[in-house]
């Protein structure tokens, strides 16, 4: 209904705030696109040097997809919440500000399953954790993390939620290609390495 279709422009015109990008410039460090993975998010920013903006883009970027999920709930109803996490996630990866080519969904992918539904998070956040901490690496974190929400909303019977994050993590998954080949070849950079 109407009520879906507001939550999608919400969802979208949050997710598309490219944080990273914002927060970098009016620092004015070194330019994300040019350095480490060229990517706008908070591990790029990292390689910046930065921890302390690393930290506030992953926030930010986590939160814009929260307040969607939250405002959503809140002006449009339970129905329409997850479209707008589905859509602050497509708004942050694919922004129609940088001509589509936007980040790969990690930090606002947690932020969304925290307004939806703590437990996932928290799930998702707890692999991500343990993956980050034994490799270091922040992409394959984020490439299993991102397994256990689908799964978790699909074991405890919650099937539309999980056929949505499901999506959401292919879409993660595919954005993370070129990370993936790197982890197959031994080139990943790992967490805190600079550019
Ligand atoms: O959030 C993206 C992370 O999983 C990998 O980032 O910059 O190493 O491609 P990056």
């Amino acid at each position: 209904g109407v009520g879906e279709i507001a939550a999608l422009a919400l969802g979208y015109g949050l997710g598309s705030i490219p944080f990273g990008l914002l927060i970098t410039r009016v620092a004015g460090t070194a330019d994300l696109r040019s350095i480490g993975s060229g990517n706008i998010g908070a591990t790029n920013v990292l390689r910046t040097g930065r921890k302390d903006l690393a930290a506030l883009t992953l926030v930010l970027d986590a939160l814009k997809g929260t307040a969607a999920v939250l405002l959503a709930r809140w002006l449009f109803g339970d129905a329409a919440a997850v479209f707008a996490g589905v859509a602050a996630f497509l708004g942050h990866i694919y922004p129609v500000w940088l001509g589509f080519r936007g980040g790969k969904g990690v930090a606002t992918y947690l932020g969304c399953l925290i307004g939806l539904w703590w437990p996932g998070a928290l799930g998702f956040a707890a692999v991500w954790l343990g993956i980050a901490f034994a490799t270091r690496f922040s992409s394959a974190a984020a490439l299993v993390g991102s397994l256990a929400a689908p799964l978790l909303f699909v074991l405890t019977g919650q099937i539309t939620d999980g056929a949505a994050f499901a999506l959401m993590t292919l879409i993660l998954w595919w954005k993370h290609r070129a990370n993936l080949q790197r982890l197959m070849q031994g080139t990943e950079s790992r967490i805190g390495a600079k550019a």
